[in-house]
């Protein structure tokens, strides 16, 4: 009898000091886990291998090394505070072209062109909704050299006044830099005119993208143009399998319980 009670008592006690000691020995363990990693910020970002890993964009780093811009895009996103938008389109883009080809400019008109597909500013995509309320944004070819935005609920398109178009995918997006592709040449109403009509738009069909595309640009693709395909479907098929394995389970467990 006696025993008995002591064997409860000792228990108790042995309990509750375990269970006092996983207070006390807890805490120190917490207290080590978060390091704070004070990540220096890079400042230099080197355009060039941006874009030389990215896309495939070669059409477009060619037209900026042989025009030089690439320079006066280096030394915006080096020495400014108000950063760099690039807006490049892809090599598809730049083979596609047909009409107006650029073979037939002069030197100064291709660095127009080029100077035109940048803003010297840093926007993320959020702040594209501000620029579809100013209305016409300068670039960096100046002047009439203006562009229109216009965000259609998340997407961003591009008015050139020759060329619609809009943004498929951020390269990079990291003040003082963004990098956004789009899906066609902008060719500025400067050098084009206003005759040409840029074609009413038939949104249905977007390009289809060459087999040799990378799986980012594509599933960025796939993604802005079919929202609501497969997707939503087989995730939600995972969540009802989910639920009927968790009932399971919780029937089991309860079972176990009883007995
Ligand atoms: C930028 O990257 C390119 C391509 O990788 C390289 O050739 C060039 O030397 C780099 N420039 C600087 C300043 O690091
Ligand atoms: C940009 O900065 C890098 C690294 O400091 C430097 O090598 C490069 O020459 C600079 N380029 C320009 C155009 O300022
Ligand atoms: C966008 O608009 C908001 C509110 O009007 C403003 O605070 C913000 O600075 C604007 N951003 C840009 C990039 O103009
Ligand atoms: C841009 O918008 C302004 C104001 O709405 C308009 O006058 C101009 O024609 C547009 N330009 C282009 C290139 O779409």
């Amino acid at each position: 009898m006696e025993f008995s009670m002591i064997f409860i008592l000792s228990n108790t006690l042995l309990l509750l000091s375990s269970s006092a000691f996983a207070k006390t020995a807890s805490p120190p363990s917490l207290s080590l886990s978060p390091t704070p990693a004070p990540a220096p910020a890079p400042d230099f970002v080197n355009l060039t291998e941006l874009l030389t890993v990215a896309g495939p964009f070669h059409t477009f780093l060619n037209y900026l090394e042989s025009t030089k811009v690439i320079e006066t895009f280096q030394n915006q996103a080096n020495n400014t505070e108000e950063g760099i938008t690039i807006l490049v389109p892809k090599d598809s883009a730049f083979s596609s072209l047909k009409k107006p080809s650029l073979s037939k400019l002069t030197d100064d008109q291709i660095k127009q062109v080029i100077l035109f597909h940048a803003l010297p500013h840093f926007y993320s995509l959020a702040d594209f909704k501000n620029l579809s309320e100013t209305g016409s944004t300068p670039t960096f070819a100046g002047g009439d050299y203006t562009l229109n935005f216009t965000d259609d609920s998340g997407s961003v398109h591009i008015s050139s006044g020759w060329s619609i178009t809009k943004v498929t995918s951020a390269v990079h997006s990291t003040d003082p830099v963004a990098i956004y592709q789009v899906d066609k040449v902008l060719l500025p109403e400067a050098i084009f005119g206003t005759d040409i009509p840029p074609a009413p738009a038939p949104a249905p069909t977007p390009d289809i993208a060459p087999a040799a595309d990378s799986p980012t640009a594509q599933s960025a693709e796939s993604k802005s143009s079919s929202p609501s395909s497969t997707p939503d479907g087989s995730s939600s098929y995972k969540i009802t399998t989910f639920g009927v394995l968790a009932n399971l389970a919780l029937g089991t467990f309860g079972v176990m319980l009883l007995l």
